[in-house]
């Protein structure tokens, strides 16, 4: 018998839905890239190894709006899917609305609480108890480059923004595109937070983004923040509109564009291509972010689903997810970092050795952010209208500044309401 949250019920929603019978799990997530669908093959091949059947429901596009999106209706409509990729603070609005199991037995037998770094697993629970299980920890602040073309140019890469402008520069007059955007307003975002984090420095981004401080909302380096951005759009391309991140990245592994600043996601398409690190291509920190570390952190969360408590198949999913073999694996095509601090580090490569390090680095000096475009900082209203803010100011040269940082303090402020 299907159990429905109170919600469903305040709603009359009471569509009747098929319980998993306990040996099969759908699974709602937005990996559908060359280097995302290959690491989480990897989950998939453990699951059916163990004896489990996984049903997949991947929805693409947008960095999991589009999956988000359509969770919402399945979950609303009484029909959740087992597990589904959900983070950050949204953990928290989908838990207290009732729709999550604990996963509480599986964390003790794991010793999640010893394994996994506190800052992440304060993600993870609602109310003191686990509803999530983490993958990873990836890091936004990079910047990829062709290796080959920075060379037939005769330029380094970037480590600071005024150093990208002279070199965007020299790159644009060799005929390549210097900076690959796809003009969508998540990857719009990115490349704002990361311009951001430049210019604002750790404490003022906090301070604006985490805390919602009004002031650091509209403050100077707010607007040096959105000069340097509007800035930067003429070393983008103009077939940018809609082109999604992971084609983005393609124009860098073909050597049409020079660089792209991305979250480490893009890493696994380089691999997926064949390429590799150092040689073909670079891995630096986006300019004028090597001491911070933007974080961004995947998980699953697990829908009560029929049953009455969590079945076999979303344990042992749980489970597996912090498997030390799988940990290994998946990092190691994903381009994040295990998010077990016990995994050892050899054989990655020299860019997740200097993610693990750059991670270290960033907790010890209190420069660890949680990344803003990927829904670790605000709740999905914020997160919403701040795409929608952000996109409408790159997009139109017309935008007022002034106008638009009044707009930036207005979604953010919105996850207060
Ligand atoms: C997720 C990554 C994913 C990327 C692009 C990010 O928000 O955390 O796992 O690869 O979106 O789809």
């Amino acid at each position: 018998m299907k159990r429905f949250s109170p919600l469903f019920l305040a709603l009359g929603l009471t569509f009747s839905a098929q319980a998993s019978d306990g040996n099969d799990v759908e699974v709602l997530h937005w990996w559908t890239s060359g280097g995302e669908a290959r690491s989480v093959d990897t989950l998939k091949e453990m699951m059916k190894r163990e004896g489990h059947v996984w049903r997949d429901f991947a929805v693409a596009g947008r960095a999991g709006e589009s999956a988000i999106n359509t969770l919402r209706i399945r979950a609303l409509s009484g029909n959740p899917p087992d597990a589904a990729q959900i983070k950050g603070p949204e953990i928290q609005e989908w838990g207290k609305l009732g729709f999550l199991a604990s996963v509480d037995d599986v964390a003790k037998e794991q010793r999640w609480n010893e394994l996994v770094p506190h800052r992440v697993s304060d993600y993870l629970k609602v109310d003191g108890h686990y509803v999530a299980v983490p993958f990873n920890i990836h890091r936004v602040n990079w910047l990829w480059a062709n290796a080959d073309v920075l060379n037939k140019v005769g330029v380094q890469p970037p480590q600071t923004l005024d150093e990208f402008f002279s070199v965007a520069e020299k790159i644009k007059a060799a005929g390549y595109i210097p900076l690959a955007l796809g003009n969508e307003p998540w990857q719009e975002t990115t490349l704002f937070e990361l311009i951001a984090l430049a210019v604002m420095g750790t404490d003022e981004f906090h301070k604006a983004f985490i805390e919602q401080d009004s002031d650091a909302l509209t403050s100077n380096k707010m607007r040096e923040t959105l000069e340097v951005f509007r800035r930067m759009k003429q070393y983008t391309d103009i077939d940018s509109p809609g082109r999604n991140w992971s084609d983005t990245t393609s124009l860098v592994i073909d050597g049409k564009a020079a660089m792209q600043m991305m979250g480490d996601w893009a890493k696994g398409e380089f691999l997926a291509a064949g390429k590799q690190a150092g040689k073909d291509f670079l891995c630096i920190p986006a300019p004028g972010t090597a001491n911070q570390f933007s974080f961004n952190i995947d998980s699953f969360v697990f829908f009560k689903n029929g049953a009455t408590q969590t079945t076999e198949s979303q344990k042992m999913l749980a489970k597996l997810i912090l498997d030390p073999d799988f940990q290994r694996e998946f990092n190691l095509s994903k381009g994040s970092i295990p998010v077990r601090v016990d995994i050892d580090m050899e054989g990655f490569d020299a860019c997740a050795q200097d993610s693990m390090q750059a991670f270290l680095r960033a907790a010890a000096t209190d420069n660890l952010v949680a990344s803003l475009s990927h829904n670790m900082a605000i709740g999905r209203a914020s997160q919403i209208a701040l795409f929608d803010v952000i996109s409408r100011f790159f997009n139109d040269d017309n935008v007022d500044i002034d106008e638009t940082m009044r707009h930036i303090r207005a979604a953010v402020l919105a996850d207060r309401l």
